[in-house]
This record gives C-alpha cells, sequence and structure tokens, in this order.
C-alpha cells in the first residue's frame, strides 16, 4: 500500500480508504461485527490506515465498531467520520450543519469511537440553510479544543466549498483539506467543477461508491448470485451504465484482473489524487479491491474506459472548449503557450 498527503496538510493517509458504512447489520445490507472485524484486519494488515464512518452509519454501529478495531493501536488510524445527517427523527436541531448540532454530534462520536479526538471531521451534506462562516468558526474551534484534528467536507457544491476556503485562509481559520464526492466510471460529473476546484485548492479528494455499490464488480450483469444491494431499477444498472460495465469486465478479462480491481485503478491512476473509499461486506471483497495497489492499467486500457464513460460537460466547458472560442480568447496563438493551465 502506498500513502499519500491529505490535501494542504502533512498527514499521511493510505492510497486506499476503508468505507465502513456496512459495518453493522441495521440497514439490511451490512456484515455483522466478526466479518466486519475480519475486513478491517485484513485492510490494516495490508497496510491501510484510513478508515471513514459517520454519525448516522448503521445507526451508530459502524463507530462503535471501527472505535473497538482501532483500540489496540489508536494512533496508528486516521480515523475520518462526519456530522449532518440525522441522529433523531422530528427533531430540526439533530440534523443539519449548523454549530449546535455539529458539537453535539461530534461528542456523540468521540464516545462511540472511544477516543479523545476525531483526525478529521466531515460536513457530510450540504443544508443550504447555515452560513459557511458558522460552520467554519465551529470546525475552527472544535480543532482549537482538540476534538478534531482536521475539517473536512463531503457532498456539496463546488461554489460553498470554494466561498469556504477562501474565508477560511483570508481569517487564519482551519480550512477543508478534503472533499468527499460519489465518483466512478459511472458517475464521472464531479469532473466539471468539483475536482477541478480540489485541484486548485490543494483538497484531497476521497471517492464514495467507487464500484457504484457493487455495479462495477460485473456481478449483476454477469447474475451471480451474491448480487443483492441494488435493485434491478437502479440508476446504477441502466443501459448506459451496462456498457460501462462490460468493457470493465472485458478489460479485467483481458489482463487477468477482477472487475472491480480495474475500476478502482482506473480513478487511481488518475493525474489529480483521487482515494477510493472503498466497502466490503466480505473479507473476499475487501482482498479484492486490495488487488487495486499492486496492478496497471495501459493507457490503451484507461483511454477505452475514458471512452466508454464519457459525459457532457456543460456549460460553460463545452463552449470554452469550441475552437472558435479558443481563438478569440487567445487570437490563433494558443498552440505558442507552453504551460498552459486546465
Ligand atoms: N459521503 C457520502 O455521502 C457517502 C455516501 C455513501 C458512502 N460513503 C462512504 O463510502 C463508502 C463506500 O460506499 P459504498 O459501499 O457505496 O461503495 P462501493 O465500494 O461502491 O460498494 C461497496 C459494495 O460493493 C460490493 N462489493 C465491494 N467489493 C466487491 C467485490 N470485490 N466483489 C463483489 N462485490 C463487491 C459490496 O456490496 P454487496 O456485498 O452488498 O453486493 C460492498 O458493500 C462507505 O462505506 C462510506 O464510508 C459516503
Amino acid at each position: 500500500m502506498n500513502y499519500k498527503l491529505f490535501g494542504k496538510t502533512g498527514l499521511r493517509v493510505s492510497e486506499l480508504c476503508l468505507g465502513t458504512m456496512t459495518f453493522g447489520t441495521e440497514w439490511g445490507w451490512g456484515a455483522d461485527k466478526e466479518t466486519s472485524e475480519k475486513v478491517f484486519d485484513c485492510f490494516a494488515n495490508e497496510g491501510g490506515n484510513f478508515i471513514d464512518t459517520a454519525n448516522r452509519y448503521t445507526e451508530g454501529s459502524s463507530e462503535k465498531f471501527v472505535g473497538e478495531f482501532i483500540h489496540s493501536d489508536r494512533d496508528h488510524f486516521v480515523v475520518a467520520t462526519k456530522y449532518s445527517l440525522l441522529d433523531r427523527k422530528n427533531d430540526l436541531n439533530f440534523v443539519g450543519n449548523h454549530r449546535k448540532n455539529m458539537i453535539r454530534s461530534v461528542e456523540q462520536s468521540l464516545k462511540r469511537l472511544n477516543v479523545e479526538c476525531i483526525d478529521i471531521l466531515y460536513l457530510h451534506a450540504w443544508d443550504f440553510t447555515t452560513p459557511i462562516e458558522e460552520v467554519l468558526r465551529g470546525m475552527n474551534d472544535l480543532v482549537s479544543t482538540g476534538k478534531i484534528m482536521y475539517a473536512a467536507i463531503s457532498d456539496t457544491p463546488a461554489w460553498v466549498v470554494s466561498q469556504a476556503n477562501t474565508i477560511a485562509d483570508l481569517r487564519g481559520w482551519t480550512r477543508f483539506n478534503g472533499l468527499q464526492v460519489e465518483h466512478s466510471l459511472i458517475q464521472r460529473t464531479v469532473e466539471r467543477d468539483l475536482l477541478p476546484m480540489a485541484h486548485s485548492f490543494d483538497i484531497a479528494i476521497t471517492a464514495w461508491a467507487p464500484l457504484a455499490g457493487g455495479a462495477l464488480t460485473g456481478k449483476y450483469l454477469l447474475k451471480k448470485e451474491d448480487a443483492t444491494r441494488l435493485k434491478e431499477t437502479s440508476e446504477r444498472l441502466n443501459a448506459r451504465n451496462q456498457l460501462i460495465v462490460a468493457e470493465v469486465i472485458k478489460i479485467a478479462e483481458e489482463i487477468n484482473a477482477s472487475a472491480a480491481q480495474v475500476a478502482l485503478r482506473w480513478m487511481m491512476q488518475k493525474p489529480q489524487v483521487i482515494i477510493p473509499v472503498v466497502g466490503a461486506t466480505k473479507l473476499t471483497q475487501i482482498q479484492d479491491s486490495i488487488g487495486a495497489t499492486k496492478m496497471q492499467l495501459s493507457a490503451e486500457h484507461v483511454a477505452r474506459l475514458n471512452e466508454i464513460s464519457k459525459f457532457e460537460l456543460g456549460f460553460p466547458h463545452d463552449f470554452l472548449q469550441q475552437q472558435g472560442v479558443k481563438d478569440i480568447l487567445f487570437g490563433g496563438e494558443e498552440h505558442k503557450l507552453s504551460n498552459h493551465r486546465l
């Protein structure tokens, strides 16, 4: 396993992050404690130190299991958890991005994880109601009081994150060093604005559902027995996505790898550092996914995957890529600029 710097920090995290939304059976498709521990131990024994959980996952079981599994060597692991999603129904202040919920949620997570400090705290999803200054100031106070080490953000529009980090930098507050987004061969729309934004602010990208919840392992297309999490009507199994999965399977056969490894490797070989947050309900699944750290895709295979999964960038990106527009922006001399920016 290799390691990456976590955004604009000196923190070193493994190139794969272990997603633990499947730790606990409360949601109907997770793993029991014994299996979760086997998955965790396998990941840790292969050098994985980066663990992803959330207050909400499996109604708290995920954090509790993680707390137990890291206990004997707590400082070795980099534990990321999240706040924002509900801990109690029908109570407006037990959800949301605001300071009261942030502090309450963090206190509860510290207890469930049985740690004194959370390494990385993500805002889980943008609520479009809390002022960004309130979030930043809350995160800053949590860093100052030693409750968290680093701040990060997930499922939030690029303009909000860029506004936040600009304010944080100007005020000397803690900034977001991580951005978690859904990203896979069948979810590439984050390439429009979120990934370039993260690149320009030196924010680490962690990709959730890198296997599209199992779709990219090929098991739904090949109708394997253990494919149960996704319903037949899932968008992840639509006609476009089945073409992508078929190409992934084909390439996997050509290089004697698994489809999951090909799908993960595709994002690990991008020029921008992207850390897949892989989930598993079985030991064999995490063993398979870890195989992605020990292989390479050729340029031809990457090109085929990019082609089959291509998507419309939309305005203004498509417009700005037009030759006519480039001509009037560069006076027809664009080719002479050797250090052209993205
Ligand atoms: N920030 C957010 O909003 C957000 C949202 C969702 C998830 N997350 C994080 O991202 C993590 C990963 O999400 P995810 O579980 O949806 O991701 P995923 O890695 O795309 O899917 C994982 C699922 O795929 C199946 N699978 C995995 N490896 C396999 C293999 N080698 N062969 C066959 N099947 C395999 C398993 O499901 P089955 O065994 O049931 O088929 C497994 O639970 C979560 O644990 C969580 O930490 C974050």
